[in-house]
């Protein structure tokens, strides 16, 4: 904790020496609301920067940066040989929350400045994981960065709603350590509200249910049904979720429960009803909604509206809604493709897999499939690109998921481990987190790719025994 908050100070203190730096942050909520914290601050103190998010970080990428300051968001740690390699004369912070499993660590002497809950030690070592950091995503190393920017005034707590959002995006919990300080104290100041509910966002009720995904209620894409749902609860679908007396709003719970159950027994009610947060300085209050808003921005290529909406720019709402929709109806028709052609899912000893046409969505769509729908191994969802965002060479992008009562039954299954091996067999990169992990390959080595994860989960989880 103490080595954590060390470097956060020194990091904030290296960047009030510059005039300007280059942010670079992942595509998700996390990644973006990461970097939007970064922006606000640096903005408040008057230092002009460039931002920019990706999707991956690739030697050519890190090659070509050529500021005096650069800060790396969401990402980093797995690439620290080729930061330190390429970027040693500049100075460089890392703010991430991924492990490493192949970067040797970085040097003392080096100029980059990792700050990671895990260190940049290897997999090996993960049994010694912070308590206190562990469950910190970048937004909150982030938000805990530009509040010591601030100094030890109040300054800089309104990017509390941000930090939660990213939390959220990543899936990561309130409930300890430094996620449950930076919520207590935003809830003091009046930056969040919290109350209980149900945790669908906010908006009218019937649009809700069509595209809901998270939890996946088995009527989404199906107006019809949803209702037939809606007139036998006797519920106004075209009223705001927020406008629900409790009696309503249980009577919902309760029909949309009971239908959740049906698909999958074994599904909690947590996973409908619970905490909500309201982001009270936020363009877009709802957190579930702002979280979803900004990961659809970065997701499907419009970054700079998620920023934007981190800047609260009240006139990108309507964009970045309109976004939201699209990137639902793409998981959605997938979502339904799957549950009508069941030959589209493909199984091998360890995995499902399945490859889909839409870009952008491998990664929410493994997650909902493996939570919801194939529970029984890991899923990866495949999706093969002809031709790259910048017009190069064709790769194909790969997300694995893993639910957690599997990882809990099968302990020493690893999917960022998995990956960046499956990836480094045919010339890829990958990695990510335990239970969520992805890989970029090159076109045509899919079968290949596969074949390898298969294998190396298999490995993983007869070593549990070994
Ligand atoms: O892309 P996707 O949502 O599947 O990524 C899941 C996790 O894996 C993210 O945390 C991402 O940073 C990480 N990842 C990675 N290397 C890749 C692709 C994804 O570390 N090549």
């Amino acid at each position: 904790m103490m080595a954590l908050r060390k470097s956060v100070e020194k990091a904030a203190e290296l960047i009030k020496d510059h005039a300007y730096a280059r942010i670079i942050s992942h595509y998700d909520a996390d990644g973006i609301t990461s970097a939007g914290i970064i922006c606000n601050a640096l903005l408040r103190n008057d230092i002009q920067f460039h931002t920019t998010i990706v999707s991956k970080l690739d030697r050519s990428f890190i090659q070509g940066l050529d500021e005096d300051l650069i800060i790396f968001c969401d990402m980093g740690t797995a690439q620290s040989d080729l930061i330190t390699e390429y970027l040693n004369k500049k100075d460089v912070i890392i703010l991430d929350h991924h492990v490493a499993s192949a970067s040797p660590p970085i040097s003392r002497v080096s100029s980059v400045l990792l700050i990671n809950p895990f260190g940049s030690r290897s997999m090996e070592k993960r049994g010694m994981e912070n308590e206190i950091g562990d469950g910190i995503c970048a937004a909150g190393l982030s938000y805990l960065m530009a509040r010591c920017m601030a100094g030890d005034n109040k300054a800089n707590i309104d990017l509390a709603g941000l930090a939660v959002a990213g939390t959220l995006g990543d899936k990561l919990e309130f409930t300890k350590g430094i996620n449950k300080l930076i919520l207590d104290e935003a809830v003091k100041e009046g930056v969040i509200s919290v109350k209980k509910g149900l945790k669908l966002g906010d908006g009218k009720i019937r649009d809700l249910i069509l595209f809901s995904t998270e939890p996946y209620i088995p009527l989404a894409g199906k107006g019809a049904w949803v209702d037939a749902l809606l007139s036998k609860a006797g519920i106004d679908g075209d009223k705001n979720v927020s406008d629900l007396g409790k009696e309503s709003e249980k009577r919902l719970s309760d029909a949309l429960f009971s239908l959740l159950r049906e698909s999958n027994p074994e599904i909690s009610e947590g996973a409908l009803v619970g905490t909500t947060y309201i982001l009270n300085s936020e363009v877009i209050r709802n957190g579930l909604n702002f979280m979803r808003m900004v990961d659809a921005c970065g997701r499907l290529g419009n970054s700079s509206i998620g920023i934007g909406l981190c800047l609260r720019e009240e006139g990108l709402v309507g964009e970045a809604k309109s976004l939201y929709l699209t990137f639902q109806s793409k998981l959605v028709s997938e979502l339904n493709r799957i549950e009508s052609e069941k030959g589209e899912i493909k199984e091998l000893q360890n995995i499902f897999y399945l490859f889909v046409h839409e870009r952008g969505i491998t990664g929410v769509l493994a997650g909902i499939v493996a939570e919801y729908l194939y529970t029984g191994k890991i899923v990866i969802v495949v999706n093969k690109q002809d031709l790259t965002e910048d017009g190069k060479v064709a790769e194909t992008k790969l997300s694995a998921r893993c639910n957690k009562k599997l990882l809990a039954v099968s302990k020493g299954i690893d999917l960022a481990q998995a990956m960046e091996k499956a990836s480094r067999e045919v010339g890829g990169v990958g990695g990510g987190h335990p239970v969520a992990a992805g890989a970029s390959i090159p076109e045509g080595a899919e079968e290949k790719f596969i074949a390898a994860l298969d294998r190396i989960i298999g490995a993983q989880k007869g070593s549990e025994y070994s």
